[in-house]
């Protein structure tokens, strides 16, 4: 299964807050790139304003608001639906100077900036306008688009907008250019849409609704990321019979509160496996943070990887 992810052109990270998105989104990125693939990061902020989260997970340095070469194969970029919202205008403007100027025209601002699904729209666009960039051999620049989607404004209400927008203006430069980029967010062979959740029941609850909200808007949800999976020291169930004899003789005991834990999770694991129609990805809960926690967590993908390809073999 993430054979084929690494073959696709853009990879949407999305989920809950807080639930691992950017750590998930750079253990994608630096697997791919482990795996000999060319990935460009990308984290989408409502603002640029304010210091990257996602950058110092892969070792990028600077502002990223320009991409970034991080080392071979791995590049880092900030996007924000207001670049996206002058990247469209430009193109669908026939000058530079015309862009310029709407943009200093406060009401198109305000209308671009109105609604969460116009915000959308300016990242769609700025997405679509990474993923088809070409080089001057005519090869893609960025063939693996990671995208670390925000939490707030549900970013993939973009592929919401595009509907109403198209029932206005079918045809013309706008008309096109939704087009194409929903038929980018919505191609199961470019795109997947990974979610990343918690085995806890409250962001289990939260990740079956954006589940269906996914599939709803028609993107193709490639697998549920259960992140920070607690480690199972008993996993076969004589060994979980042996320790239940244990306890039941000697009462509550110092570990107790980590087997409720595993307890949770494992229900919480088993109701994410029932209700989400797509692969589930268990990573481990681990001690490191930051960039070690990114390269930790990224030699725990690459393992279920191979395991799963296996499976999938004839
Ligand atoms: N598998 C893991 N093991 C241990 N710690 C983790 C793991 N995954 C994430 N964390 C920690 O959880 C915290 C939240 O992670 P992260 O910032 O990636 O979440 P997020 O979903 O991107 O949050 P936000 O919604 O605020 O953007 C961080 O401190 C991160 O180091
Ligand atoms: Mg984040």
């Amino acid at each position: 299964m993430l054979e084929a992810l690494w073959t696709k052109r853009a990879l949407l990270v999305s989920g809950k807050g807080g639930v691992g998105k950017s750590t998930l989104a750079a253990t994608l990125a630096r697997a791919a790139v482990r795996a000999g693939h060319t990935v460009l990061l990308a984290e989408v902020t409502p603002s640029l304003e304010g210091p990257s989260v996602l950058g110092p997970l892969v070792g990028a340095r600077g502002a990223g608001t320009e991409v970034t070469p991080v080392e071979p194969g791995l590049s880092f970029l900030r996007i924000s639906a207001s670049a996206g919202h002058r990247r469209f205008l430009e193109d669908v403007l026939p000058l530079r100077l015309m862009a310029d100027a709407a943009l200093r025209s406060r009401a198109l601002r305000r209308f671009l900036e109105a609604g969460p699904s116009l915000r959308e729209l300016g990242l769609m666009y700025q997405m679509l306008d990474l993923v088809r960039k070409t080089g001057p051999n005519g090869r893609f620049l960025y063939p693996l688009c990671v995208m670390d989607l925000p939490a707030t404004g549900h970013a993939l209400a973009m592929a919401s907008l595009p509907r109403a927008i198209l029932s206005l203006l079918p045809g013309g430069p706008i008309g096109r250019a939704v087009r194409e980029g929903l038929e980018l967010l919505q191609d199961p062979v470019r795109t997947a849409v990974l979610l990343a959740t918690l085995p806890e029941p409250l962001p289990v609850s939260e990740a079956l609704q954006l589940a269906s909200e996914v599939r709803r808007l028609g993107l193709p949800l490639a697998a549920a990321l259960l992140n920070r999976m607690p480690e199972n020291p008993f996993p076969t169930p004589a060994s979980r019979a042996a320790l239940n004899t244990l306890l039941a003789a000697h009462g509550p005991h110092e570990g107790s509160r980590a087997l409720y834990r595993l307890e949770v999770a494992e229900t919480s694991r088993a109701r994410l496996e029932q209700g989400v129609a797509a692969p589930l990805l268990s990573l481990p809960d681990l001690l490191a943070s930051g960039p070690a926690l990114v390269d930790q967590l990224a030699s725990a993908l690459l393992p279920l990887n191979a395991r799963l390809s296996q499976k999938e073999a004839p």
